[in-house]
């Protein structure tokens, strides 16, 4: 058969990474796809740069049009980034008649509804594995290999930045901005690096794997995110002497009056595998009713790991280059005439248990003014220890673990806790899932 002609978008790290992996496994992949698959052409913005990749054989340019609107080009990987320029070429390209495949999260977050109406009204495939958890196939796995499932909930180490960052913090006592730097230099972090450390990444991923499990629209407006910028060094310190790690976490859960979706760093307990997930490394565990928990482990960043992801649906769309459109795979699991609205829930309605650490002065009666607070808000307490003084000889740290409890309860409590004259600064809250 005919070799199937594509053309990339972006030469960066995803996009050098993909060119490494289709020419030095094009033997193997053909075999897979069966037929040969070529890149006739690429794009980047300055064409002077050095590579990751050798484009030899390949024709380059600095107009993505020119691929777009390539009549021998039938897929198009997009793998520049961003959301204004690049929404406009996969509409272009689309218009065009070729298949997109893609990395970008934050496009089909913000627009992948627009997106995915305009590829089923013209018979096409927007591919987009590797725009969550880098090289693991997490989209194949819920949308196909769960699809028995009433999937219950999922949880997981979305950003491969943020976790490498945690990891070194607590490993190595490494400041954040110097494991920052080193992220981007490796090719890690999103072009803007606050998309990483402040959760908007991985809220963009479970956007996605919300929609997916649960047969909802994308619906990136609604996800609560809380980045890892506040946890401190004692914080992770407390966390692990009562047995649990802070990570940081994409949670989407189905409960009988709506779907949770939220980012924050989370104490899980040490004994559970996604606790041991460290470094760049990403894990998603999938609940199913069926199956129970499931969970997904590999690397959630880097040029090949991603690429690994974006050839795997390059493979797809040439295998379904010949198949009626019809009977394909759903972009979203679902049928799209399926698609449900259930409500997503307002922070408040929120319910699980959490972390407090408060610095309250050593006197008589402190403690029972803290317990009486939350009692009175319906607030059971698991744990509870009193520091050495860290600074401030005046004040101790009271570290609480607290069982699950709804969000504006413990709003509620945080704001008279913090009114107590014997209170000194802010209560630090960190949310906990036994996820058990
Ligand atoms: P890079 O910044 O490394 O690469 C972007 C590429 O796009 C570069 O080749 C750049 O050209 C080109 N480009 C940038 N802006 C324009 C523009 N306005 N017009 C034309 N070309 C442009 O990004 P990544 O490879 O890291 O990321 C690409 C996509 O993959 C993003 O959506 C990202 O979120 C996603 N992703 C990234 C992962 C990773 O580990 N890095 C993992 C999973 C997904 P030039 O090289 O000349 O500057
Ligand atoms: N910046 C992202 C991360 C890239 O660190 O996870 C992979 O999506």
């Amino acid at each position: 058969m005919k070799p199937v002609k594509v053309g990339i978008l972006g030469l960066g790290t995803v996009g050098g990474g993909t060119v490494n992996v289709l020419t030095r496994n094009a033997a193997e992949i053909a075999r897979r796809a069966g037929r040969d698959i070529i890149i006739t052409r690429a794009s980047a913005r300055d064409l002077s740069r050095s590579r990751i990749c050798d484009t030899s054989g390949i024709t380059l340019t600095t107009d993505p049009l020119d691929i777009i609107n390539d009549p021998d080009i039938e897929i198009v990987l997009e793998l520049i980034g961003g959301t204004g320029l690049v929404k406009e070429l996969v509409f272009k390209a689309l218009e065009q008649g070729k298949h997109v495949v893609t990395a970008n999260k934050a496009l089909i977050a913000l627009h992948g509804n627009e997106i995915f109406n305009k590829a089923s009204e013209k018979g096409l495939i927007v591919a987009f594995e590797a725009a969550v958890a880098g090289g693991i196939p997490i989209i194949k796995a819920i949308r196909e290999g769960l699809s028995g499932n009433r999937i219950e909930w999922l949880a997981g180490i979305i950003n491969g930045t943020g976790n490498f960052i945690l990891t070194e913090m607590r490993d190595k006592g490494r400041d954040f901005a110097d494991v920052l730097a080193e992220a981007q230099a490796l090719g890690y972090a999103e072009a803007d690096p606050t998309f990483d450390v402040e959760g908007i990444d991985a809220g963009h991923k479970l956007t996605i794997l919300a929609s997916i499990a649960f047969g909802i629209p994308l619906q990136f407006d609604k996800v609560f995110t809380e980045g890892i910028t506040k946890i401190t060094r004692e914080d992770v310190e407390f966390a692990e002497q009562l047995g649990y790690r802070i990570k940081h976490l994409g949670i989407a859960r189905k409960t009988l009056e709506g779907i949770e979706l939220r980012v924050h760093p989370t104490l899980i307990p040490v004994r559970r595998l996604i606790a041991n997930v460290n470094g760049v490394m990403n894990a998603v565990v999938v609940k199913g009713d069926a199956v129970g928990p499931t969970l997904y482990y590999g690397a959630g960043a880097g040029a090949e790991p991603t690429a690994s992801a974006v050839v795997a649906d390059v493979v797809d769309v040439v295998r379904a280059l010949t198949g009626d459109p019809e009977n394909r795979v759903p972009h979203l699991a679902f049928q799209a005439d399926a698609i449900a609205d259930i409500p997503v829930l307002p922070a408040r309605e929120f319910k699980t248990a959490y972390y407090l650490r408060l610095n309250a002065e050593d006197k008589p009666g402190v403690l029972a003014d803290v317990t009486r607070i939350l009692a009175s808000h319906n607030i059971s307490i698991e744990a509870i220890i009193q520091k050495e003084p860290l600074d401030n000889k005046q004040f101790l740290p009271i570290i609480m673990l607290t069982q699950q409890t709804w969000e504006h309860e413990m709003d509620a409590a945080i704001i008279e806790i913090e009114a107590l004259a014997t209170v000194t600064g802010k209560v630090n809250r960190i949310r906990l899932e036994t996820l058990g």
